[in-house]
């Protein structure tokens, strides 16, 4: 007791300037409702399901409302105190899953494209703040390409030295697929192999997807291994997407005829 008197004795201005930003805090609405995140997928597969969580720290305040919204128009409430505690509005045949949502979450089924875009959601606490905040997230529907990536080259036996010319194609999609390339296994890598590579995204003329072109020449020099060389592409959306193709290049002598170009695909997922 001696050390408080103390303190307010010796600190009776800084107790004036600690009571002022108490009340300060106060009349801008001090707050249970706090940490209000919106977890949500960046990236759906047309078709599959998504779970998006909001949570939430109402310290001793209950949850008096949570509500989901999509580009502005509320898909589904969760009030706690009704019974039901749910509601779903029709929105874009929006389909929530009722039994995978909860005060947190909401899982929506069967996503189609037009689902693309900006979720929110608004949660208030109960009396007798009503305090609401609003935190939201844009979610992609991926057309996943349905043909696996193809690689074309135009000569498939090349002498040590001679430029290898591929291309890989990916499958259409929306949006673009990303084009890697790996040789002999590893990632192109400058510091040991020369080579350029080239970019494209071609427009499907009837719909609105696209097929990404990548067109790699590199020089062969000293990347034959059994007189082979390993060239595989992948076309990936990340992290919905990854599909890949794979070709062997084989070593001859100079100026040999190609022979037509042998294919083979592989299926990641
Ligand atoms: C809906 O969610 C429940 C609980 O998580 C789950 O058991 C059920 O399989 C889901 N229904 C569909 C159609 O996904
Ligand atoms: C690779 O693509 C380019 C540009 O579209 C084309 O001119 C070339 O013929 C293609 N090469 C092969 C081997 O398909
Ligand atoms: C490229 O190759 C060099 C030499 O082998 C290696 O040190 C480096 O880590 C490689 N870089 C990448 C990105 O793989
Ligand atoms: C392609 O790669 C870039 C850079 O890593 C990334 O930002 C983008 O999201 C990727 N696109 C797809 C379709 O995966």
């Amino acid at each position: 007791m001696g050390g408080m008197n103390g303190i307010e004795s010796c600190c009776g201005a800084t107790a004036i300037i600690v009571a002022g930003l108490v009340s300060l805090l106060l009349i801008n609405g001090a707050t249970s409702l706090k940490n209000l995140k919106i977890i949500a997928p960046e990236r759906v597969r047309v078709g599959d399901s998504a779970l998006l969580t909001c949570s939430y720290d109402l310290e001793d305040a209950q949850l008096y409302t949570i509500k989901w919204y999509f580009e502005d128009e509320e898909f589904f409430r969760y009030v706690p105190k009704k019974d039901p505690p749910h509601v779903t509005f029709p929105v874009r045949s929006i389909q929530v899953n009722v039994s995978g949502s909860n005060a947190q979450d909401v899982t929506l089924l069967g996503l189609r494209r037009d689902h693309s875009g900006r979720y929110k959601c608004e949660v208030s606490e109960d009396q007798p703040r009503y305090d609401t905040k609003l935190q939201e997230a844009d979610v992609l529907v991926v057309d996943v390409p349905e043909l696996e990536p193809r690689i074309a080259v135009d000569k498939q036996r090349l002498a040590d030295g001679d430029t290898l010319r591929a291309n890989c194609t990916s499958g259409a999609s929306r949006p673009a697929a990303n084009i890697t390339w790996n040789v002999n296994g590893k990632p192109l890598n400058g510091s040991r192999m020369k080579f350029s590579v080239s970019s494209h995204v071609m427009q499907i003329i009837s719909d609105d997807r696209q097929r990404s072109r990548s067109i790699l020449r590199l020089d062969t020099s000293n990347l034959f291994r059994d007189n082979r060389i390993h060239l595989r592409c992948f076309a990936e959306i990340s992290p919905v997407y990854k599909g890949s193709a794979s070709l062997e290049i084989i070593q001859d002598g100079p100026s040999v005829a190609s022979p037509h170009s042998h294919r083979e695909y592989t299926k990641n997922r």
